[in-house]
């Protein structure tokens, strides 16, 4: 049945990676877009586990920046989205990672456009995700472990803090395979090169955006637990 899943979702995203390609270049601020607070719900309906939401938060809020800074400030809400969102299936359904996620956006009306760039994440290492193709995704892709690392050398540092780091200390924790190993340095050099940067420049670039994400983050995780 799995295989036959896959199989199916694999022939999906064939018959409309021409048209959903399209649809990304032309993708403007003023598309159909889904809610924020929509997905943050559907974030939370599937997502208990705090180290879980805080990644969903950080990603969201370091899309943002790229988003800025690649030239697509007017797109950073759905950049944002997609980063919010990406990991929707992995805390109830692991082994079914980026090919549960379709049918869990699709609760929220989530558009192709979302869909495809969730699923790209998993490129090369789970059958059913296609190819990243927008710069949005590539990102994505480059930079989710990045962040992973990052955060867990915060944890090191007196200030738990991203703010006094700097690229040659990060640079020495992922040269340390052993520290945080669980964060794929292969998919981090992979990133790279599909983004066509050095593996300094995306090191520095998610090192910046992951200074500007603490902040924003750590309020909206205190206004979450304060919830009643
Ligand atoms: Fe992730």
């Amino acid at each position: 049945m799995r295989v036959q899943r896959i199989q199916a979702q694999c022939w999906w995203f064939a018959r409309r990676r021409a048209g959903v390609y399209n649809a990304l270049i032309n993708a403007k601020e003023d598309d159909a877009m889904i809610d924020r607070t929509q997905a943050l719900a559907l974030l939370q309906k599937y997502n208990k586990e705090p180290f879980h939401i805080r990644h969903a938060l950080t990603v969201e809020q370091v899309m943002r920046w790229y988003a800025r800074e690649q030239g697509y400030e007017a797109e950073q809400d759905f950049w944002g989205l997609v980063g919010l969102l990406h990991d929707i299936d992995f805390e109830m359904w692991p082994d079914q990672h980026c090919a549960k996620a379709p049918e869990l956006l699709a609760e929220i009306g989530a558009d192709e456009r979302l869909v495809h760039a969730v699923c790209a994440h998993g490129w090369g290492h789970n059958p059913n995700s296609p190819e990243p193709v927008h710069p949005m995704e590539k990102v994505l892709f480059a930079a989710d472990e990045l962040t992973g690392l990052i955060f867990a050398a915060t944890l090191m540092r007196p200030s738990k803090s991203a703010q006094d780091m700097e690229l040659k200390s990060l640079k020495k924790k992922y040269k340390d395979k052993a520290f945080a190993a669980g964060c794929s340095r292969e998919v981090i050099a992979q990133g790279a090169e599909l983004l066509g940067w050095p593996l300094d420049e995306l090191m520095d670039k998610t090192l910046q955006a992951m200074r500007e994400a603490e902040q924003p983050v750590e309020q909206e995780l205190a206004r979450l637990t304060a919830q009643p």
